[in-house]
């Protein structure tokens, strides 16, 4: 497996690790680095991936300047090697949503982690982000995004997971990819709330979806978003 880094915004990173075997044409592991006075890393990849993911963030910046690792919910992909990033690093801090710490993470990260309130910005320095409480969505009750103010970057995780190792950057659709994904793994946690809450991430028309699983967006992400919001509900709807 090789990892590749690509800067998709201003001191914005995408490292990308393409597993052949989990999908048709492979599926890829992404982790986001935001380079600023206090580094985030978003996802940590899976605990066995950490070598690989280690070592393209040092490719970047020194390992033990990462001050925060966050994530979309708790998943091995998502978060994994956490314990091993914090102790890689001495300063980094896992950050996440309330009910996240509660149910989870207050036990498995071996430092403790900072609660955010839904809403709530860490200014990194150079970099601002903007927790927001997705619960459900994709999948798990601590699911969250984050948005980067300046660059209009929303990290949206799962949502959008499609198979294949493209771009890092793609103009191409990826709401019909996205509905492909989602009917060969099943992965959204269908419910009442699900178009909803993509139409509230909509509402901040992003500059760019940068996506876990599959190529990022810089192309109509509003609008995205929006179309993807309407085919959840028409799943719903068939339920
Ligand atoms: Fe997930
Ligand atoms: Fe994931």
């Amino acid at each position: 497996m090789k990892t590749n880094t690509h800067e998709v915004a201003d001191r914005i990173y995408r490292i990308s690790t393409c597993v052949p075997d989990a999908a048709p044409g492979g599926f890829t592991f992404n982790q986001f680095l935001i380079d600023a006075d206090e580094p985030l890393l978003f996802h940590t990849g899976p605990r066995r991936m950490f070598p690989l993911v280690s070592e393209a963030v040092s490719r970047i910046l020194p390992l033990e300047r990462l001050r925060w690792i966050a994530f979309g919910h708790v998943e091995s992909d998502e978060c994994g090697a956490m314990n091993e990033f914090m102790a890689a690093a001495p300063l980094a801090q896992v950050a996440h949503g309330a009910i996240g710490c509660m149910v989870s993470l207050d036990d498995l990260c071996d430092r403790p982690p900072r609660k955010l309130a839904d809403g709530e910005v860490i200014d990194l320095g150079g970099k601002r982000v903007r927790h927001i409480d997705t619960p459900h969505v994709p999948h798990n009750w601590e699911a969250r995004v984050l948005f980067e103010e300046s660059t209009g970057t929303l990290f949206c995780g799962d949502l959008f997971t499609h198979a294949g190792d493209g771009p890092a950057i793609t103009d191409a659709d990826i709401v019909g990819p996205a509905l492909d994904g989602e009917a060969l793994f099943h992965a959204t946690a269908l419910s009442p709330a699900t178009g909803a809450t993509i139409r509230r991430l909509a509402a901040l028309e992003p500059q760019m979806l940068a996506l876990m699983h599959g190529s990022s967006s810089r192309t109509r992400c509003g609008e995205s978003l929006r179309r993807l919001a309407d085919a959840y509900d028409r799943l719903t709807g068939e339920l």
